[in-house]
């Protein structure tokens, strides 16, 4: 027996070193029909490691307090070697995880991979859903600008909206009368170690649920109904090595993309780092329009489209929750868009058209006009969850394949 041989034997008996890479690696069958939207699960976990070291790195540099903050993010990006690539992997990353997390979701619900057995899988995605929305917040007020300033002034005054304990909560929050350098710091805590610790461990048994069940694929059928003598998957090729070198394909691209971004647009036109940011906070100057980043933006119109705050908090609150609930709404014997029936793709559509409306006036001033849309919008939106189970139970689908289409 080799060295190598040797030393892994004497691991195996300690630690399920082997046995765990066989069992997610070499071994893992998956579905051999992935396409382009299997990409972004990978690639989610590539941001996620992206946004923890260079987040580290900047952690090293940056003062969190009121009077320090604005100006070491200024002293990171002018005078730190490098250091301006390192935030704007950052905060261009942030954006980027966004892109590729609602990619993925949508994903999900395009394959129905939401439906049993993977249920726990969508809601543990939910959970990493909401800490990222968490996460992003945190960190947007750490900067200090004037947008981080203002932005968070809105939201933290949300709570404020409940019947009798609101104010009280607010305050609590905070941590203050006002938002000051107590707020920024436990921000700093929550954005730099809580929140991406709850995150790592979530992503963790977000894959652990995965492999248990296996992949879904976009024809929806379930690979392991049909195996060979050893008990393998007809339809499934090992993780390793066939899709470790196909999703190479995939990070590549998306790093070409990724550091275009950052080298020729890394403020996104004003969507990824906001234009009042470039300021630092004051309580005396409002600007002009106070609007979250890009990926709150849907959410943001629906709180605007209800004319109470209470309501409108409910209604985003309400707005998220659908998702959650989306594994028990959809009622169809199928789980893919393409053997669905035509209400579910005319459903799917529509609610794609209101969650970019709506993401778009998220950002635009709140004129009549917009704010009729909104509610249009709004009310479609909720429509494609509501009335989910009537028209997924009431429509004809089409028989799918008994193996998978497509694949190599
Ligand atoms: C940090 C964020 C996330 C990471 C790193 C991540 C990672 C992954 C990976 C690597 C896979 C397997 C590869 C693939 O199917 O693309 C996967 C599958 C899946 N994820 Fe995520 N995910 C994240 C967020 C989410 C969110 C927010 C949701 C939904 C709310 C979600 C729902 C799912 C579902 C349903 C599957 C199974 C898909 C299928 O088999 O068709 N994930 N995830």
């Amino acid at each position: 027996m080799s060295f190598g041989k040797k030393m892994m034997s004497w691991v195996d008996a300690r630690f399920p070193a082997t046995e765990t890479y066989e069992y997610h690696m070499s071994k893992y069958y998956a579905p051999k029909n992935f396409n382009f939207w299997y990409f972004f699960g990978v690639l989610s976990m590539i941001v996620l490691v992206n946004q923890l070291v260079t987040g580290i790195w900047l952690t090293m540099m940056f003062n969190p307090s009121a009077e320090g903050a604005f100006a070491s993010v200024e002293y990171i990006m002018r005078d730190v070697k490098g250091g301006w690539l390192i935030r704007y992997m950052h905060s261009t990353g942030a954006s980027a995880f966004f892109v590729v997390v609602y990619l993925h979701m949508f994903r999900g619900m395009l394959y129905g991979s939401y439906k049993k057995p993977r249920e726990l899988i969508w809601l543990i995605g939910m959970g990493i859903y909401l800490c990222l929305m968490a996460e992003g917040f945190f960190g947007y007020l750490l900067p200090w600008g004037n947008m981080s300033f203002w932005g968070a002034q809105v939201i933290l005054n949300l709570p404020a909206a409940i019947p009798v304990i609101g104010d009280g909560l607010a305050e609590w929050v905070r941590g203050d009368y006002l938002i000051s350098g107590i707020t920024l710091n436990r921000f700093f805590a929550l954005h730099v170690v809580a929140i991406p610790l709850v995150l790592v461990g979530l992503v963790f048994i977000h894959l652990v649920a995965l492999h248990h069940v296996g992949s879904n694929n976009p024809d929806g059928v379930d690979i392991k109904k049909l195996k060979d003598k050893n008990g393998v998957p007809l339809d499934g090729v090992p993780f390793h090595p066939y899709y470790t070198v196909h999703d190479m394909v995939g990070i590549v691209v998306f790093f070409i993309i990724f550091f275009a971004v950052i080298f020729f647009f890394p403020e996104g036109g004003g969507f990824f780092l906001e234009k009042p940011n470039f300021e630092a906070a004051n309580a005396l100057k409002t600007p002009p329009h106070i609007a979250p980043v890009w990926y709150y933006t849907p959410f943001y119109a629906i709180l605007r489209a209800v004319p109470d705050k209470l309501g409108g908090v409910i209604a985003m609150g309400g707005a998220i929750a659908m998702l959650f609930l989306l594994p028990w709404l959809d009622r169809s014997p199928v789980k893919s868009i393409r053997y669905k029936g035509i209400l579910s793709k005319i459903a799917l559509g529509i609610f794609v058209v209101s969650f970019l409306v709506l993401g778009y006036l998220g950002v635009a001033p709140a004129t009549p006009v917009n704010t009729i849309l909104g509610r249009i919008f709004t009310i479609l939106y909720f429509l494609y969850f509501l009335l989910m189970p009537i028209y997924t139970s009431i429509e004809t689908c089409k028989q799918p394949p008994e193996r998978v289409t497509g694949g190599h």
